[in-house]
């Protein structure tokens, strides 16, 4: 139904020469109804804004830029922020790039499928595969909000949801279909629809699929993966067919302790909290689990010293593990460059390729499941001591080969910074941020939403 306000509203914005469309009326009056009947949540919600501060990942382990040459991931990656930014900065990161000449195949539309409401609203109307197959920034206008109720809540309603066909897909395959599991594991699920790895299906249109046939350890994947001799890349250095892990949180937490225990995302990164009036909610300022240590460990854990050094002991020993890995890659892939320049062929080569790429997925499994220190540091350790086990048995066969191949001396690339390491794969990141400036100039601040902008307005 048109309220008269929405009537007023409409001449007033079409007297003002803007298009509006029937449906961004209706959201707008369903978000207001939001914020009136839901304040404390609204307000909560709204509130991860506050929550700017990220890291720049290639900086503090440049050596990642090596591993992920060929691909998107080495011109930007940062750490994860307050959900307010999703859409600002998945439009401003030089991965995704600028928009390309018309009836061109550029980046998927898929990369919006975790940040905003309208891309399941834009799955509806257009297909799944529609969607998909369209171009990222061929939509950007049609994006008009961030994370939002209607991402995890019928609309208008407490009520969890799962608005995202490929999580229902994944959920069902894990036999824990959404709509059977009580509110614990929904809620857990809700955050699953986005903080779980996932690869773009090149024979459905670059679909978002979660390849969980198998089950949803590195194993099972890697399983399903090799199995369909699928890759990401090609890698340009050592030729390796690469895998890409994604913030596998879900994955990592579904083997936790915790969850065993009845712990879920919701309990930790969304506690209960009171208003001035004594009146108890959800706080839906999704954000540091230890910023709450009293409403979100207490109840179990006495004592917040012991549990943060925990932490810190598992982060460093993680962490130093990792470092680990990445130089042994490094040396890797260049090894199989110089072999592979000397003249080595398939035969010769093929199990130590499939060493670096086994080793590569299992880092990437590990490194990119933010917080794995605290939700599953175990699996954390086991996946880190195979990947090394991995890279070290392929340089073992690379150095036979090279032996057999009378190479002698290998040069390594100087990967002590951001700078150096992307010099050594040839990227130039002051032409592509120029290049970037253009694009948001030219058509992100004209036409897009400005919720494309948070963070981003000075
Ligand atoms: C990222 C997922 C997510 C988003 C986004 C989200 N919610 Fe929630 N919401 C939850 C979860 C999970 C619960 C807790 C369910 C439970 O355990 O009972 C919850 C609980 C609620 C409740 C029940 C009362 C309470 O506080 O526990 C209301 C009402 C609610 N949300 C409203 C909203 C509104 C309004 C928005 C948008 C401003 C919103 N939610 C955004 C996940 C979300
Ligand atoms: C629709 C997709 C989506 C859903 C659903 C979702 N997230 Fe996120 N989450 C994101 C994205 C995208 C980011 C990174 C935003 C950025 O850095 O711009 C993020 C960031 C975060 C962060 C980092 C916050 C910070 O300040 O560093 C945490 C923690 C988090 N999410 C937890 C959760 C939890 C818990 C749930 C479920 C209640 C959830 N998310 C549901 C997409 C989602
Ligand atoms: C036992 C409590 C606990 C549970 C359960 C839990 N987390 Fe966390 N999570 C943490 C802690 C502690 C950290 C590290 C400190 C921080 O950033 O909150 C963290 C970190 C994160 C981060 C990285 C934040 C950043 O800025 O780097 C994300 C994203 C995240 N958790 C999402 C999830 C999701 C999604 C789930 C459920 C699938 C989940 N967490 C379950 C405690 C928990
Ligand atoms: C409902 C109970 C519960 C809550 C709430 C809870 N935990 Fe736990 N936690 C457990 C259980 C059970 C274990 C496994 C047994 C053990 O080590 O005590 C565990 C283990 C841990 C461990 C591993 C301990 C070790 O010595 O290796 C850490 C670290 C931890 N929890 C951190 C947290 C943090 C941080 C929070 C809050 C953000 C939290 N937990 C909330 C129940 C809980």
């Amino acid at each position: 139904m048109l309220l008269l306000k929405d009537i007023k509203q409409t001449s007033l914005a079409l007297s003002m020469g803007l298009l509006v469309s029937f449906s961004a009326l209706a959201d707008n009056t369903v978000d207001e109804q939001n914020r009136a009947k839901f304040a404390n949540q609204y307000q909560s919600w709204l509130a991860t804004e506050e929550q700017s501060e990220r890291e720049d990942m290639l900086a503090a382990y440049p050596a990642s830029i090596i591993l992920w040459a060929g691909s998107a991931y080495a011109k930007e990656y940062n750490s994860p922020r307050g959900h307010q930014f999703a859409v600002a900065d998945v439009t401003h990161i030089l991965r995704t790039g600028v928009s390309v000449e018309e009836g061109k195949k550029g980046l998927s539309a898929s990369c919006w499928t975790c940040k905003t409401p309208d891309a399941p609203r834009l799955m509806n109307e257009m297909g799944v595969e529609g969607f998909s197959d369209a171009n990222f920034a061929d939509l950007g206008t049609e994006i008009k909000s961030v994370v939002y109720c209607s991402d995890c809540h019928q609309e208008g309603s407490e009520k969890l949801a799962l608005p995202r066909p490929h999580a229902q897909d994944a959920m069902a395959k894990i036999k824990l279909p959404f709509d059977k599991q009580n509110t614990t594991m929904q809620g857990a699920q809700v955050c699953g629809q986005c903080h779980v790895t996932y690869y773009f299906q090149p024979e459905r249109h670059d679909k978002v699929n979660i390849p969980w046939i198998f089950g949803s350890t590195a194993d099972d994947i890697e399983k399903y993966y090799d199995t369909r001799r699928f890759y990401e890349w090609i890698h340009p250095i050592s030729r390796t067919p690469i895998l890409k892990a994604r913030h596998p949180e879900f994955e990592h937490w579904s083997r936790s302790e915790h969850a065993e225990a009845g712990v879920t995302c919701i309990t930790c990164h969304m506690p209960p909290a009171t208003d001035a009036k004594g009146a108890e909610f959800t706080n839906h300022k999704v954000g540091n689990a230890l910023d709450s240590f009293d409403s979100t460990c207490k109840a179990c854990h006495s004592s917040q010293k012991t549990i943060e050094k925990t932490l810190q002991n598992h982060k460093k020993s993680i962490d130093a593990k990792a470092r680990e890995v990445e130089n042994l890659l490094v040396k890797a892939h260049f090894e199989a460059k110089a072999a592979w320049d000397a003249g080595a062929t398939w035969p010769l080569m093929n199990d130590a390729i499939m060493g670096i790429r086994h080793s590569q997925w299992r880092w990437d499994f590990a490194m990119s499941s933010h917080g794995l220190y605290a939700h599953n540091p175990q699996e954390g350790h086991e996946l880190l001591d195979r990947a090394i086990k991995q890279v070290t048995m392929a340089r073992q066969l690379l150095a036979m080969v090279l032996k057999q191949l009378d190479v002698e001396k290998v040069d390594y690339p100087d990967v002590s910074t951001k700078q150096k390491a992307q010099a050594a794969i040839g990227f130039d990141e002051a032409a592509a941020k120029k290049d970037k400036q253009a694009f948001i100039k030219q058509q992100v601040d004209k036409y897009w939403d400005p919720v494309s902008k948070i963070g981003y307005n000075n």
